[in-house]
C-alpha cells in the first residue's frame, strides 16, 4: 500500500459551551479533547467506541462543520485549519461525508436529482444535460435505477436513502470519505451490501476512508488500522489484527468483552 500519508490531525481539540442550570454559568463538554492520527491515501482507518465518546465531533470537526477550538488539520500536506469558507472550497470538494442518520441528512422538500446536484452547482462540475447525465450515472454507480432522479427521499427505504447519500458524496470525485456509521441505522440484511459498495468503490476510485462505527467486526472487516476513542481521545491505534488479537488499553479490552463475537 501507499504509504504516503493523505490527512493528518495533530491534537485536535472540539469544547462545546453549554449553560448549566437557569441562572447558568457557563461551562463546556471537551467532545473531542486532543485527538492526533495520519490516514494514508487509500488506506480505511476506523474509529470505533461508545456512544457519546466524540467520534461524530471528530468527522464533523475534519471537514470543519465544526470550528475546532485548538488542533491542526493537514491535508496533503496543507494546514487548512485556519482557512475561512473561500479557502476551504476546493478541500471540501476533496473530502466528503456520509452522515449517521439517512432520514436526517437528505432535505424532504428537495428531489434525489436536486440533492445529489447541489454539489455538483457548488463546485461549477456540470451544467444541463451533462449535469443530468452526470446525476444519473453516479445513481447507476450506487445501486439505483437512474429513473429515481426526480424522486424525494420519503420515497426510498433507509438502505437506498444511505445510497443517496452515497452518490451525494461521490458528486464532486471526492479523495476522501468519512463515513460516520453509515450502515448503523440500516437493517442488518442490507448493512453488507452497502459495505461491500463502499469497498468497490474504494477499489475502483482510489478512496481514502475514516469508517466511525459501533459494530466492531464490520470495522475489523474494512479497516486496514483502527483507532479506538473514549471520553474524546483517542486510547489506542494500531492494525486491524493486531487490535483484534492483542488488545492493549483496558477500555477496548473491555469493549470486546461486551462485543463476544468480534
Ligand atoms: N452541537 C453540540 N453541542 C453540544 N454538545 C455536543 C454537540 N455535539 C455533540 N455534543 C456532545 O459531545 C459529545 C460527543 O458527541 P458525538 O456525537 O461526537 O459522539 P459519538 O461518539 O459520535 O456518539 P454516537 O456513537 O452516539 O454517534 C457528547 O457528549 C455530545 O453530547
Ligand atoms: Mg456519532
Amino acid at each position: 500500500m501507499n504509504k504516503e500519508i493523505l490527512l493528518e490531525v495533530k491534537d485536535l481539540k472540539k469544547y462545546f459551551n453549554v449553560r448549566k442550570g437557569m441562572f447558568s454559568t457557563k461551562s463546556y463538554v471537551k467532545a473531542v479533547d486532543g485527538v492526533s492520527f495520519t490516514i494514508n491515501k487509500g488506506e480505511t482507518l476506523g474509529l470505533v467506541g461508545e456512544s457519546g465518546c466524540g467520534k461524530t465531533t471528530t468527522g464533523r470537526t475534519i471537514i470543519k462543520l465544526y470550528e475546532p477550538t485548538s488542533g491542526k488539520i493537514i491535508y496533503n500536506g496543507e494546514d487548512i485549519t485556519g482557512y475561512d469558507y473561500n479557502k476551504m472550497l476546493p478541500f471540501r470538494r476533496k473530502v466528503q461525508m456520509i452522515f449517521q442518520d439517512p432520514y436526517a441528512s437528505l432535505d424532504p422538500r428537495m428531489t434525489v436529482g436536486d440533492i445529489i446536484g447541489e454539489s455538483i452547482d457548488i463546485h461549477k462540475l456540470a451544467a444541463g444535460k451533462e449535469r443530468t447525465e452526470k446525476i444519473q450515472y453516479l445513481l447507476r454507480k450506487v445501486g439505483l435505477n437512474s429513473d429515481h432522479i426526480n424522486r424525494y427521499p420519503h420515497e426510498f427505504s433507509g438502505g437506498q436513502r444511505q445510497r443517496i447519500g452515497i452518490a451525494r458524496a461521490l458528486a464532486v470525485e471526492p479523495e476522501c470519505i468519512i463515513c460516520d456509521e453509515p450502515i448503523s441505522a440500516l437493517d442488518v440484511s442490507i448493512q453488507a451490501q452497502v459495505v461491500n459498495m463502499l469497498e468497490d468503490l474504494q477499489r475502483d476510485l482510489g478512496l481514502t476512508y475514516l469508517f466511525i462505527a459501533h459494530d466492531l467486526s464490520m470495522v475489523k472487516h474494512i479497516s486496514n488500522r483502527v483507532g479506538v476513542m473514549y471520553l474524546g481521545n483517542l486510547v489506542e491505534i494500531t492494525g486491524s489484527n493486531e487490535l483484534y488479537s492483542n488488545p492493549l488499553h483496558p477500555y477496548t479490552k473491555a469493549l470486546f468483552i461486551f462485543h463476544p463475537n468480534t
